[in-house]
Parts: C-alpha cells; structure tokens; sequence
C-alpha cells in the first residue's frame, strides 16, 4: 500500500529564464502529480541560506544560494503517492551528465548547479521545504 504525499518542487532559474515552465509543469502532470500550490517568486540570497541550511557545510554552499536567488523561480507543491521518491526519480541524478534518459535534468539540465529542478529529499523534510515557501 502507497501513501499520499506532498513534495515540494521548484524550478530553478535556469528553467525560468528559458522559458521552460509550462513544459516542466505538463511532465509532471503527465506522471500523475496534482500540483496543489504554486507561485513565482525572486527570493533574497539570505533566504537561500536559510533554504539550503542543510548543505551550510559545503564548499558549494555559498554558489548555490548566489544562484537560487538570481532569478525568478516557481515553487510548487506537487502531490501524488510516494510523490518525494517519485519526484526524485522524475527529477534525475543531481547532475545532468549523470541523469537517465526521460528524467527532467537530463532533459534541460545545463550543469551540476543549472540542474533546472529542486526536490525534497524526504518526507520531513518535504514538510520542512513545504512550510518554508507556504506559510499557510
Ligand atoms: P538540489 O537538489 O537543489 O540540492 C542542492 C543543490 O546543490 C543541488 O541540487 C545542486 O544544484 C547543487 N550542487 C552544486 N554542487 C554540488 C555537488 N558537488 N553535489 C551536490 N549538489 C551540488
């Protein structure tokens, strides 16, 4: 039996900038997500920060809160069973040039950091990226 989840997903600015939003919303919905909430936002890189706390160690930390921030995104919450697992696979390896056949990153992936997509990594912490974007 498969629980009904919520995951979130954004849309980096890479994809934004080129236009891929209404493509990346149809493969998902195409996959059996329902896209519950959604907005297009431009946040503060201190906002990127707080995002990303989890990654504070690392030596791409400082890079990756420059680049969320630089342009506009779209956040959304996307729902479906076993929806993290599912938008994981969906999404592709972090890296583009690793990423399978089918999957959004190796579609319109640029680079490691330009991976045009965003997904939580599991359940808690989809509520905790879900909380962040949607107060409500
Ligand atoms: P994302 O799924 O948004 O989570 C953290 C992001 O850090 C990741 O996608 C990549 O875009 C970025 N990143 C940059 N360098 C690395 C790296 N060496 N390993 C993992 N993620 C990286």
């Amino acid at each position: 039996m498969s629980d009904i989840e919520r995951t979130l997903s954004i849309i980096k600015p890479d994809a934004v900038e080129r236009n891929l939003v209404t493509e990346i919303k149809e493969i998902f919905k195409n996959k059996g997500f329902l896209i519950i909430k959604e907005k297009k936002i431009q946040i503060e890189k201190s906002e990127a920060e707080k995002f990303y706390a989890i990654h504070e160690a690392k030596p791409f930390y400082n890079d990756l809160c420059a680049y969320l921030s630089s342009g506009p995104i779209v956040v959304m919450v996307l729902e479906k069973e076993n929806a993290v697992l599912g938008n994981r696979e969906l999404m592709g390896a972090t890296n583009p040039k690793d990423a399978e056949e089918g999957t959004i990153r190796k579609k319109y992936g640029i680079s490691i950091d330009k991976n045009s997509v965003h997904g939580s990594d599991s359940v808690e912490n989809a509520q905790i990226e879900i909380a962040f974007f949607f107060k409500d």
